[in-house]
């Protein structure tokens, strides 16, 4: 998607996907700082070692804890120029940007349930908490760590109710965070005995690959609006585009390389995936 954006603004810029060990990171930062990179990616489990290996960290980073996007920065260090390494988060915003454009949802005041409390459940936790919806069910495996992540909302974000457990009534919108559903025959993320899936109005799952996973596909049998988390991925990139580049994203042209790339076609239906690799960013 970055290479497809590159080419429609006329930029003569590549990005590149490099496998690095995370013993090497710190080695792979230098490197891509002294050959004159722009910036980088990183991905698990890159994202929390870049914490202590960048010169500086926005605030985005600060906040969620995490860097997924590296931009290489001029500075002038007692006089001297130097190229310092700034840290940014891209993953938190991309989650509310993927859910207001692909199921038109209306955030504030919403009741959610979301399923999983691992990097990717706890952070969407916080950024749902961030955008004031009303009322959040935390349902993880190991229940201690969806009860830490309730602690830390009613902590920091007073108005939302968090409840550790299914609710009772309908939802506004589900959310699967877990990572079940990326390996062929997985369960589905939830106990349909305690929550049926017609309670909820939405259904949104990060996991973009298998395209239609076992809870979007039952969601669907059951009328329910559904979306993967590919626009999450869009978002993402966008933003780090942007950061990079300082100029717009060039967006339906990001999400059409996507789509290509990902599922091997043109268009956007669950139906034409075919990818079995880790489908989330
Ligand atoms: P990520 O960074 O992608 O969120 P993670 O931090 O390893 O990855 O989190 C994976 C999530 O999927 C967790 O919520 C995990 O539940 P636990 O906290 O109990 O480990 C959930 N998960 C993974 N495999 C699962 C399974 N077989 N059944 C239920 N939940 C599962």
């Amino acid at each position: 998607m970055h290479n497809a954006a590159f080419a429609a603004l006329g930029l003569n810029w590549r990005y590149l996907a490099f496998e690095v060990r995370p013993d090497d990171l710190r080695a792979a930062i230098e490197g891509a700082r002294a050959m004159g990179f722009v910036g980088l990616n990183l991905t698990v489990p890159h994202k929390l070692l870049a914490l202590k290996l960048v010169d500086a960290l926005d605030p985005s980073a600060k906040k969620w804890g995490a860097v997924n996007t590296i931009r290489f920065e001029s500075a002038s260090v007692d006089g001297r120029l130097k190229i310092r390494a700034v840290g940014f988060n891209t993953d938190a915003d991309a989650i509310v940007a993927a859910l207001r454009k692909d199921l038109k949802l209306k955030l504030r005041g919403a009741k959610v349930l979301l399923l999983g409390a691992g990097g990717a459940g706890r952070t969407a936790a916080l950024r749902l908490a961030m955008e004031k919806v009303a009322e959040l069910y935390l349902v993880n495996r190991t229940r201690s760590k969806a009860e830490t992540t309730a602690t830390e909302i009613q902590e920091r974000f007073r108005s939302v109710r968090v409840t550790v457990g299914y609710p009772k009534l309908a939802v506004d919108l589900l959310i699967n965070a877990t990572s079940l559903g990326l390996k062929p025959g997985d369960r589905l993320p939830l106990d349909e005995k305690q929550f049926p899936l017609k309670q909820a109005r939405a259904v949104y799952d990060l996991i973009y690959r298998p395209a239609e996973t076992p809870l979007l596909k039952a969601a669907s049998k059951a009328g329910r609006q559904t979306a993967n988390g590919l626009g999450m991925l869009l978002h993402q990139g966008a933003k780090a585009f942007e950061i990079w580049t300082g100029k717009p994203a060039p967006l339906e042209v990001m999400r059409r390389a996507l789509e290509m790339e990902v599922y091997q076609s043109t268009v956007s239906s669950p139906q034409s995936a075919t990818q079995l690799k880790k489908g989330r960013s």
